[in-house]
């Protein structure tokens, strides 16, 4: 069932669980549990102080839940020198290759405008260069899209209000953990399931159908409302040239996947500097749920794409859309166009926000491979059809690594 071998790391920490391994995380537990008061305490107390909400609360309690309210209380904490030993890693870095992109395979980039404004030729080779970036890379950029430059640019300045916030402010989204929660504020990754914690704080929120919004701070509504709008748009419309590139019609995509009705969730990821960057991770290898992740970035790099076994670092221009192909675009094309496995690393530099941009089926939509693309004796379905919103439990309910997930739909 786990095929993480072929997904090139099968090494690290991220390894299928063993004994050894488990037992190490027991005990990675027990230390935790042991020094979390004392050591992480004495080194937080002074400056989480202020942020205790209720001075009658039960004061373990209260102590337990200021640590874990945000990496951001505890990256700002004058004390901080090292990473506490909830956020390290035992990865060995001589077992992942990290490089930069090669000059002879190049990260793909999509110019938008060629599908409209393009020759009959220069249209052709877009949809061509589409259906090549999500075999072979499950990633490309977009370049000279329709959103505006300014609208990314003041989304960002959003976040990072939303993120400057105070504590309070942001806790009331906190809690939520149903994935059709409409706000969920946190930190971490899949925060019940980490074995070790990760250096990063987000919030998620669903956009569409319905659109909800944090109240505070004040622009951050309509700026949301407007760019939500704009990358649904870049995104169904970039899907219909993924449908065309596989043969499909060209709403083929839009129409099964019922995007009128589509779920749109933004992730807004915030990544404050990190003293010891190599120990910690912003966010572990995983694949997305959706058909399609929109994203961008405040100019700080972070992001690594798994391609051909290495980890690629991806820098970008401002201005671009680093676009993932997600879980649900590899089931509907029967495994033609792969998922792509990337993670975020951290910095002791820069504060980096990036904010992600899910298209997705609807909640009720079942995704299977399209039949289109299947025949019981060539090409027979290689996934299981489920509806997108219990796909979405089983990524919140399993410790995520790599395609874990969707490796579990794989026939
Ligand atoms: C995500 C994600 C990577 C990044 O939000 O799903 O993978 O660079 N983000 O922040
Ligand atoms: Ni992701």
């Amino acid at each position: 069932m786990l095929n993480l071998g072929s997904n090139g790391f099968d090494k690290g920490v991220f390894k299928t669980p063993s004994l050894v391994f488990q037992l190490s995380n027991l005990c990675t537990y027990l230390i935790i549990k042991i020094s979390k008061v004392s050591t992480n305490l004495s080194q937080l107390k002074s400056s989480m102080a202020s942020t205790t909400p209720d001075a009658n609360q039960n004061q373990e309690s209260t102590k337990n839940s200021i640590i874990f309210r945000s990496v951001k209380t505890l990256a700002e904490s004058p004390e901080l020198t090292s990473v506490p030993s909830s956020y390290t890693f035992a990865t060995n870095p001589d077992d992942e290759l990290v490089t930069d992109p090669d000059d002879d395979d190049p990260i793909p980039v999509i110019d938008y405008s060629l599908l409209f404004t393009g020759t009959p030729d220069q249209r052709a080779k877009t949809i061509h260069d589409l259906g090549r970036a999500c075999e072979e890379w499950g990633f490309f950029m977009v370049i000279n899209h329709s959103v505006p430059k300014s609208l990314m640019e003041k989304m960002v300045d959003q976040v990072f209000a939303f993120f400057n916030l105070k504590e309070e402010d942001k806790q009331e989204y906190a809690g939520n953990k149903n994935v059709t929660d409409p706000i969920r504020y946190g930190t971490s990754f899949n925060a019940s399931m980490d074995r070790v914690k990760f250096w990063r704080d987000f919030i998620k929120i669903i956009v569409h159908p319905e659109f909800h919004s944090p109240d505070k701070p004040p622009a951050f509504r309509d700026t949301c409302e407007e760019y939500c709008r704009k990358t649904r748009e870049l995104g169904r419309e970039l899907l219909k040239g993924i449908s065309e590139s596989l043969g499909l019609e060209a709403d083929y995509i839009d129409r099964t996947m019922n995007l009128d009705h589509g779920l749109q969730i933004i992730a807004a990821n915030l990544y404050s500097p990190c003293p010891q960057p190599d120990l910690a991770m912003g966010m572990p290898p995983h694949s997305d749920h959706g058909l399609l992740n929109l994203l961008i970035q405040n100019g700080v790099c972070g992001l690594q794409v798994l391609h051909n076994k290495k980890w690629i670092n991806v820098s970008s221009a401002p201005n671009r859309f680093l676009v993932l192909v997600s879980d649900h675009l590899e089931i509907l094309s029967n495994g033609k166009y792969k998922s792509v496995v990337h993670r975020a690393v951290v910095s002791n530099k820069a504060t980096r926000i990036s904010l992600a941009t899910v298209i997705a089926p609807s909640l009720d939509t079942v995704v299977e491979p399209a039949s289109e693309l299947t025949d019981n004796q060539t090409n027979p379905a290689a996934y299981v059809g489920m509806k997108h919103k219990d796909y979405m439990e089983l990524q919140r309910t399993n410790h995520l690594y790599g395609k874990s997930v969707l490796n579990q739909v794989k026939i």
